[in-house]
């Protein structure tokens, strides 16, 4: 009900069309001065501007850090009007096998700019990094091996006329080729300090009533990733009227702290049957994933008093856990593996 009255609310203002807009597309910064962090790369790449051309350009790093906000940014501040016939963005909802590259990134890329002659004839060093065209590949790590081998040798060729931007999580999805093209630029997570000042901002303008506990929540929560900073807010506020920080848990489903705590006790010191029913209650109860289970036991492991050996034993153990998680086993199964290991580890402490 309340989730309702709110949106309801925000499409009857007028004055805003953006107000039923996901808050990442409202907030996705407009200028290269509203990114937070990353204040290298935007300061080399205005560099490059300012003196008169871009390198192809290889982003790379975790979700929700800014690379597909840096180029858009970028590219606006640079085409300003002409945008639209300057600039080819393809993500990874478009087809991007072998004949998108040989059709129409090799037909946008072969046609000459009309604005090309006339940016450059004004010799403004600004405009001369505008006369080439730019072609955005975002998300490329689903570019298939064949589409990547056609493409390098479009990017050599027409380099008089175009330059790439190619946007991924993994650098290493990218063929050795290709990444020698282009200049590369590793995005790191956001640290809380840095994305506090976005997140207040984007409270104050949104009326979002919260407590400065669950503000810290959100953004331990994230880990470094801006976009989920800004999901699990909007979440929260949709369906909260004043949020704390069990309303962060829960809509994020992840474990608190307090019920990490107690788990982490019961597989140290309880029997096998009784931890066995503590935590599969939790997961059930709480809806909590045995995966953000083990990623966030880590702290504490590596903070306990178990010897060395032990805890390198639980932690290569964990990570086994995960990995088949990842390739979807049963949870139910591996949370019996996981009890096992911990008691393995406590034996092992007691030897
Ligand atoms: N450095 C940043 N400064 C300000 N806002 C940011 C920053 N990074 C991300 N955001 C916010 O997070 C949202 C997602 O960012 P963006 O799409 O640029 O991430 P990405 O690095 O391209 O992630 P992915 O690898 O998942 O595509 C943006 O809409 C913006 O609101
Ligand atoms: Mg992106």
């Amino acid at each position: 009900m309340e989730v309702d009255s709110k949106v309801d609310l925000s499409t009857q203002n007028p004055n805003s069309s953006e107000d039923n807009l996901a808050w990442v597309e409202k907030y996705r910064p407009k200028t290269l001065d509203e990114l937070v962090s990353q204040d290298s790369i935007v300061t080399t790449l205005q560099k490059y501007i300012d003196l008169g051309g871009l390198p192809h350009l290889l982003f790379y790093g975790p979700p929700g850090t800014g690379k597909t906000s840096t180029i858009l940014a970028l590219a606006a501040q640079l085409y300003g009007k002409k945008y639209r016939n300057m600039v080819l963005e393809l993500n990874a909802s478009d087809d991007r096998g072998i004949d998108v590259v040989r059709d129409q990134i090799k037909n946008f890329a072969m046609t000459m700019s009309v604005f090309g002659s006339a940016f450059s004839a004004k010799n403004d060093s600004n405009t001369t990094a505008a006369k080439y065209k730019l072609i955005i590949l975002d998300e490329a790590d689903s570019m298939t091996q064949a589409a990547q081998a056609a493409l390098r040798r479009i990017i050599e060729k027409y380099t008089k006329n175009v330059r790439f931007c190619i946007i991924c999580n993994y650098a290493s999805k990218i063929i050795p080729a290709i990444q020698s093209r282009c200049t590369k630029f590793r995005f790191t997570p956001l640290s809380i300090d840095q994305i506090s000042d976005r997140v207040e901002y984007i409270i104050k303008t949104e009326n979002v009533s919260i407590s400065p506990d669950a503000v810290r929540g959100i953004l331990e929560i994230a880990k470094g990733d801006m976009r989920r900073v800004l999901n699990v807010l909007q979440s929260c506020y949709l369906a909260y009227d004043n949020i704390d920080l069990d309303a962060v848990y829960d809509v994020t489903g992840q474990p608190k702290p307090s019920d990490l705590k107690l788990v982490f006790n019961s597989l140290l010191n309880d029997q096998f049957d009784s931890c066995y029913q503590y935590i599969s209650n939790l997961k059930l109860v709480k809806g909590i994933a045995l995966t953000d289970i083990i990623t966030n036991l880590l702290p504490l492991i590596t903070d306990c008093k178990l010897p060395g050996d032990s805890i390198i034993y639980l932690i290569n153990s964990l990570a086994s856990i995960e990995y088949r998680l990842a390739n979807s086993s049963t949870d139910d199964i591996q949370l019996t593996a996981m009890i096992g290991y911990f008691k393995l580890a406590v034996e092992m402490a007691a030897q």
